[in-house]
């Protein structure tokens, strides 16, 4: 699946709105993870995942970091996210299925605070962006 010229200008137009929120959506996508596939929390064992947590906050900031580097640099994702990726797979040992987990959440999340923006096309480019993403960080595990 390959993102074309219009995936890209929508996800990038999406992003540029989103501006400093990034990190308040991604944390949102993490406290609806938790709480709709609480088996994620098991990796966060040494976290405080209480609603509205500090150190869920930090946390969701990393992944906004994260996902705001990957759309600057679409055309090289796995090179972008290769040390994440060796993270998650060597050190962390994240089962790669609860990275759809997290995509879902945040297309939610997304629809949630921008229904005027979200026409299926944003939908489905936003989806090619996040399985883009996801195929990345999973590189490593095999
Ligand atoms: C840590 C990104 C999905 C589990 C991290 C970090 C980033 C990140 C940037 C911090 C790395 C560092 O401190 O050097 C992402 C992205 C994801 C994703 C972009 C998907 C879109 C997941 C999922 C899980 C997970 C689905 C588990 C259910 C963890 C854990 C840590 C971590 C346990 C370490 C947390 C800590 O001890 O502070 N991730 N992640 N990640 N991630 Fe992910």
């Amino acid at each position: 699946m390959v993102l074309s010229a219009e995936d890209r200008a929508l996800v990038r137009a999406l992003w540029k709105k989103l501006g400093s929120n990034v990190g308040v959506y991604t944390t949102e996508a993490l406290e609806r993870t938790f709480l709709a596939f609480p088996a994620t929390k098991t990796y966060f064992s040494h976290l405080d995942l209480s609603p509205g947590s500090a150190q869920v906050r930090a946390h969701g900031q990393k992944v906004a970091d994260a996902l705001s580097l990957a759309v600057e640099r679409l055309d090289d994702l796995p090179r972008a996210l290769s040390a994440l990726s060796h993270l998650h797979a060597r050190q962390l040992r994240v089962d790669p299925a609860s990275f759809q987990l997290l995509g879902h959440c945040l297309l939610v999340t997304l629809a949630r605070h921008y229904p005027g923006d979200f026409s299926p096309a944003l939908q489905a480019s936003l989806d090619k962006f996040l399985s883009h993403v996801i195929s990345a960080l999973a590189s490593e595990h095999q």
